[in-house]
């Protein structure tokens, strides 16, 4: 580990001078705020919050702590589920906030580039209004910043059919931690030129440089969708469906599961959301298919129906207003924070080829019984993407420092052995990274190490993420 400086108070009028007195912060409230994101119950203390509003400020606080060894930790919505936004070495956090503006959408090419402090939803919401639609939506896609987005490549319910953030994304403006402000990419939907700096900088959770800019692509906004929730006896009947679907030529817009625990965990977490769930039932998926000609939506509906008859699935429910299709979702999008307010978890993001979908399962609850701990799994099944949630409960301490690492390392040996890998769409980060070995040989994590080096040779950059010992 780097020696890195302790920030002074010399240090604090300098960051004053490049960003603003009212922009420099070292108060205890804010320390409490920004020391934490959404990942368990993790918190770290920065030395200072500094919240820029341009490349041009960027630039010279990179430049400042690159040559001063101080830490900087990029934040954006503060969402983040693997710790990335947590300054873990302490020194400046880089508060993406008041980079909130759209810049321009462009409609002739449908295209929009924002800065990477705006709110995904009202990203979204703003291409609607001129009928284009940038689809991924991650659950906190109310809060999220489409930068943090590009930091952890979120996905979301919808990149089963449209991908995922990086699959958007067609160039950047990112400030490295010298200080150079660099461009990537172009205003087009394709380019063969170089090395694609534009996709190692997404999903590189804030450890190769700053985004500062984003160049995203739309398409035409789908205005119709069909949403369902289909219950089932058994959960890995459940997960048996998931890939059937898509056998019988149906690419659903979702395609999620939640199993029984979820589900209760989340209605009693929001009681105002109007379910009952029958007491054999011990999963759901909720199904929703999209497009612009509703007879086409209605005949992939269809479709699917055929298909679950095979999985011995209960009655369907089929949202009928838009009352109705919100709660469903409402029920979907508040499962991890249910889960949170009910104890201490921890979460794996693990992700397997879909057809692997029911051992993956099996092999986590078998492995919870092994070691004694209950999981609530939940997630992208369309994309073989399964949440499992560690409940700490009453496992003692010893336990969810000593043991459960050592279930969790079988739960991604399981992954990859299936054909799949340690992260989905939460990212490494913080809490991940000990597992990276499972993922990748020595000379693999060395490559990435040596992109690192090219990046950032002194290590200032989100230092302790992603890879392991650091
Ligand atoms: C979700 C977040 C936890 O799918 O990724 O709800
Ligand atoms: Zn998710």
């Amino acid at each position: 580990m780097k020696n890195y400086k302790t920030l002074t108070p010399s240090d604090i009028s300098h960051f004053e001078i490049l960003c603003g007195k009212a922009y420099v912060t070292t108060d205890a409230e804010a320390f409490e705020t920004y020391g934490s994101d959404e990942t368990e119950d993790l918190h770290f203390k920065p030395e200072v919050v500094l919240k820029p509003r341009t490349a041009q400020e960027i630039s010279q606080i990179l430049t400042y702590c690159n040559q001063n060894l101080i830490p900087v930790t990029p934040r954006g919505g503060g969402t983040g589920l693997s710790g990335g936004a947590l300054p873990v070495m302490g020194g400046v956090l880089l508060s993406m906030e008041r980079f909130n503006r759209i810049l321009e959408i462009d409609e002739l090419n449908q295209q929009v580039i924002t800065e990477p402090g705006v709110i995904t939803q009202v990203l979204q919401e703003t291409c609607i209004e001129k009928g284009l639609y940038y689809p991924p939506d991650p659950s906190s896609r109310g809060s999220c910043f489409i930068g943090g987005n590009l930091a952890e490549n979120a996905g979301g319910p919808r990149a089963v059919k449209y991908g995922v953030t990086k699959d958007w994304v067609l160039g950047l403006e990112a400030v490295l931690p010298s200080g150079e402000i660099i461009h990537t990419g172009a205003h087009t939907l394709k380019s063969s030129t170089g090395y694609n700096l534009t996709q190692l900088l997404i999903g590189s959770e804030g450890t190769l440089a700053i985004i500062t800019k984003v160049i995203l692509k739309l398409i035409p906004y789908p205005d119709t969708s069909l949403s369902m929730l289909v219950p089932f006896y058994n959960e890995t009947k459940a997960c048996e469906a998931v890939s059937a679907i898509f056998r019988a030529g149906v690419t659903p817009s979702a395609l999620e599961f939640m199993e029984r625990a979820a589900i209760d965990w989340t209605l009693r977490f929001k009681p105002d959301i109007n379910l009952q769930v029958p007491d054999n039932v011990k999963a759901h998926l909720l199904i929703e298919c999209d497009g612009n000609d509703a007879d086409y939506v209605m005949k992939q509906c269809e479709t699917i129906f055929g298909v679950m008859e095979a999985f011995e699935c209960g009655e369907i429910l089929i949202a009928q207003t838009a009352a109705e299709k919100d709660s469903l979702w409402k029920l979907r999008r508040s499962v991890a924070e249910a889960v949170k307010s009910n104890s201490v978890y921890k979460e794996e993001d693990t992700v397997v080829p879909r057809y692997r979908l029911p051992e993956l399962l099996a092999s986590v609850k078998e492995i919870g019984n092994r070691y004694g701990f209950q999981s609530v799994c939940y997630g992208h099944a369309g994309d073989g993407n399964l949440h499992v949630n560690i409940i700490k409960g009453n496992l003692s301490d010893d336990f969810w420092e000593n043991e459960l690492p050592k279930a969790i390392r079988e739960i991604f040996e399981t992954c990859v052995k299936l054909g799949g890998t340690l992260s989905g769409e939460h990212g490494i980060g913080w809490v991940q990274k000990n597992y990276m070995d499972i993922a990748f040989s020595e000379k693999e994590l060395d490559l990435q190490k040596g992109i690192k080096q090219v990046f950032d040779p002194n290590q200032i950059l989100n230092p302790g993420k992603i890879f392991p010992n650091e």
